[in-house]
């Protein structure tokens, strides 16, 4: 594992010194939205602090953020902002004369919201000229996205290359408490769950490999249990996917002992009928955890361990809370993971709560992101 650890010398400057320079932020308001209005505004409500900050210092703001997955316009996200920073302007053209003119006329304190950065053609292939037209609005960058910077987009590592850059207090936050979890005191355990082994193997390698407990729920384990000669009846697994050599066998890898049946019934892991389908894990699965979670110094859980889209979010929510009630240093992300531990009122009961899904998972695989990388490079 290669860390990346001059994140610390690029922290964002002391805002005092951007009065009067226009300062593009990367942010990621990436919100669910129902019927025009942002259901969960966890995302932005971490920027705020930061942007009256930057704007009370004197500094012109370019907002950049992605949205959605289908191309849809940030327009309900964009109403979110400028009602709640008045300071914003929401700049809906993708005409990059116009943009310059615009940034280029903002008063000192004041900003403008560009659209949905993936509906700029080339961001998510970073092409040059579209991080070049980014970076040609500002004369800073800086980078509050940790969520999204897994992803080699134009506005997540294009810019920086044209611009002084550095990382937004969102994102110095994030890498600071999820470079502690890289490497944690033993004994710890890693709860992980989800759909697909073979997107999580390097992240369960990695803890592995230090000697770390993992705990693999979600249909992800179905393949472990496939390739152990456990029935696992009609789960879902991923069938075109071979575990690595020795892997299904360590010993710090647990595994469910008791799951729950699609028909609601409760069965041991061994006695998974032929035509069952395991869609959680069972009240015996949560007490296992439980005992290794309370010998445990450090535990970090991220991903569904039921299927969460369906509503089998008992064995989650069961192990969430345990956890939250526990004497350990404990990180938790993922979306279904943060979403659950909300539902519950929990999210102040641990000592750090990610806001990135994906990103946490690469950046505890590899010890960098390519987001990080390009400010520090
Ligand atoms: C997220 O929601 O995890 C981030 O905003 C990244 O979004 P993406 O998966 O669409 O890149």
């Amino acid at each position: 594992m290669n860390i990346n650890t001059k994140w610390a010398d690029h922290c964002a400057p002391d805002l005092r010194t951007l009065k009067g320079k226009t300062v593009i932020v990367r942010a990621d308001w990436n919100m669910p939205v129902v019927d025009g209005i942002v259901t969960d505004t966890s995302r932005f409500d971490v920027s705020v602090n930061f942007l009256e900050h930057l704007s009370a210092a004197g500094a012109k703001i370019v907002l950049l953020t992605h949205f959605g997955e289908k191309g849809e316009s940030l327009l309900p996200v964009a109403n979110h902002v400028t009602a709640k920073l008045p300071f914003i302007t929401f700049t809906p053209s993708f005409d990059f004369n116009e943009l310059k003119k615009i940034a280029g006329e903002l008063s000192e304190g004041k900003g403008i919201l560009l659209e949905n950065v993936r509906l700029f053609k080339g961001e998510t292939d970073n092409l040059t000229t579209l991080a070049e037209s980014f970076a040609s609005l500002g004369d800073v960058f800086i980078n509050d996205a940790f969520s999204v910077a897994h992803r080699a987009h134009a506005s997540v590592v294009g810019i920086p290359e044209y611009k002084p850059s550095y990382f937004g207090p969102t994102f110095e936050r994030e890498i600071s408490n999820l470079t502690r979890a890289l490497t944690p005191t033993t004994p710890a355990l890693l709860i992980v769950g989800g759909a697909k082994i073979s997107t999580k193997l390097a992240l369960i390698k990695q803890y592995l490999d230090q000697g770390v407990k993992v705990f693999v729920g979600g249909a992800m384990v179905h393949n472990i249990w496939k390739e152990q000669g456990i029935e696992i009846g009609t789960s879902l697994y991923d069938d075109k996917y071979r575990l690595p050599e020795g892997f299904k066998n360590n010993p710090l890898l647990v595994t469910p002992v008791d799951v729950v049946l699609s028909t609601g019934d409760i069965v041991d892991t061994t006695a998974i009928p032929k035509d069952g389908i395991v869609v959680d894990c069972g009240p015996k699965t949560a007490e296992l955890v439980a005992s290794i979670v309370a010998m445990s110094n450090t535990v970090i859980a991220n991903g569904p361990l039921g299927l969460y889209e369906k509503g089998w979010l008992k064995g989650s929510e069961t192990i969430l809370t345990n956890l939250s009630q526990a004497k350990v240093t404990s990180y938790i992300g993922g979306g279904d993971t943060v979403s659950v531990a909300n539902s519950l009122h929990l999210l102040d009961k641990f000592s750090f709560v990610s806001l990135g899904g994906g990103a946490m998972l690469d950046f505890l695989a590899s010890g960098t992101l390519p987001g990080i990388d390009a400010v520090t490079k």
